[in-house]
Order: structure tokens, then sequence, then C-alpha cells
């Protein structure tokens, strides 16, 4: 697929097919989606595959908030997107951060990779939607998050029931401007 098709026409997906999407598949995206750019190239992001169903059922029960309870719960797989922490933002041989925007730049490389994996997913057929509306220690716990990470987002995903239209967008002369 063209990366501009793909660009424009991703889609965030809230209701998914009950087929689960094979391991091979998911080993390819997540390997495509692993080419995102990091501070450093640390490499912080971690890709948690969440397969198990009652994993997932508590997860979409006792994590997530208002409609993303429905939604994770209904989807055929969960997505976890983590990262090591204290790595982003500072550089071998120098003491502390090195920016003043300190571990802001961990959520950034987080990003990143959750919208890599997004495209790279819907490369594949996939699709997904990623989350922000969860309480995060109880998704770590419920996933056994090793103590040296935090989570940035829940990605639900699966193949998608129908291709919904683009939300619209700002318009260029609002999002952009040249100096
Ligand atoms: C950081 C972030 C948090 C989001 N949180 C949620 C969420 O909790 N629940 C949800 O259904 N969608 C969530 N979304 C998806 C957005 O609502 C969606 O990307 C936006 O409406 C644009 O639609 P599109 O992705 O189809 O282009 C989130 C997206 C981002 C980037």
């Amino acid at each position: 697929m063209y990366a501009v098709t793909m660009l424009r026409e991703r889609r965030s997906i809230r209701s998914f097919k009950e087929d689960a999407v094979d391991r091979e598949t998911m080993n390819t995206i997540i390997d495509n989606a692993s080419y995102y750019p990091s501070w450093a190239n640390f490499q912080i992001a971690r890709f948690n595959v969440v397969e198990d169903p009652e994993t997932r059922k508590k997860l979409a029960e006792e994590g997530m908030f208002g409609p993303n309870v429905k939604t994770t719960g209904k989807a055929p797989g969960v997505l976890v997107i983590s990262y090591v922490k204290g790595q982003n933002g500072t550089l071998p041989g120098q003491e502390g951060y090195v920016t003043t925007k300190g571990a802001t730049w961990d959520m950034f490389d987080a990003g990143a990779a959750s919208q890599n994996f997004c495209l790279a997913a819907y490369e594949q057929g996939v699709g997904t939607v990623i989350m922000g509306l969860f309480d995060e220690d109880k998704v770590a716990r419920i996933i056994n998050l090793p103590e040296d990470e935090t989570v940035a987002a829940v990605i639900p995903y699966g193949y998608e029931v129908k291709h919904p239209k683009a939300a619209p967008r700002k318009p260029m002369d609002e999002i952009s401007r040249y100096i």
C-alpha cells in the first residue's frame, strides 16, 4: 500500500470481527512497526500482545474507562504499548537529562511506536484504535508489566467490520505556518 494512502485512509476502528489475528501476522506487524524513529535509537517501546481471553476481559473491565470498556472487551486482541523508563532524554557519558523536555521524550517515542503499529496493522488489513482513557497502574498490574516499564497506550485491534469515513481535519492555514 502506498504510504500516503495509508496516512490518509487509516482510521480508528472500534468494532471488530471475532476472528483472532494470528501470531505470524502480529509478528510481521510488530517487526514492521519496530522501524519507528526513537531517541538516540534507544528503542524503549515494548509491544505487549494480550492474547489470553481472561486477561483481556480483566483489562477491559478493570483497566479501561467509559466507552473503552465495551470496545476493548469486544476486540479479539489488545496491544499494550509500554516503554522502559529512565533512558530517553539522556545521552551516554552525560549527566541527567540533556534537554529541558526531560523525560517527556518517553511518550514521544511511545507515540511514534503506536502510530507505526497502527499503520503496519492497517497494511495487513488489521484495524486499531489508540486509547488513552485507562488506569495505567491497573493495566500494568493486569499484564504483569516489568517494574522498569510503564504503560503508554492501549490499542485494541482486529479485523475491521466496516471502514469509517475520516472525521474532518482542521484547515491547512490553522495547522501549519511558514516562518
Ligand atoms: C493519544 C490518543 C488517545 C486516544 N484515546 C482514545 C480513547 O480513549 N478511546 C477512543 O475510542 N479513541 C481514542 N483515540 C482515538 C481518537 O479519537 C481518533 O484518533 C480521532 O478521533 C481521529 O480519528 P481517526 O483516528 O479515525 O483519524 C485516541 C487517540 C490518541 C492519539
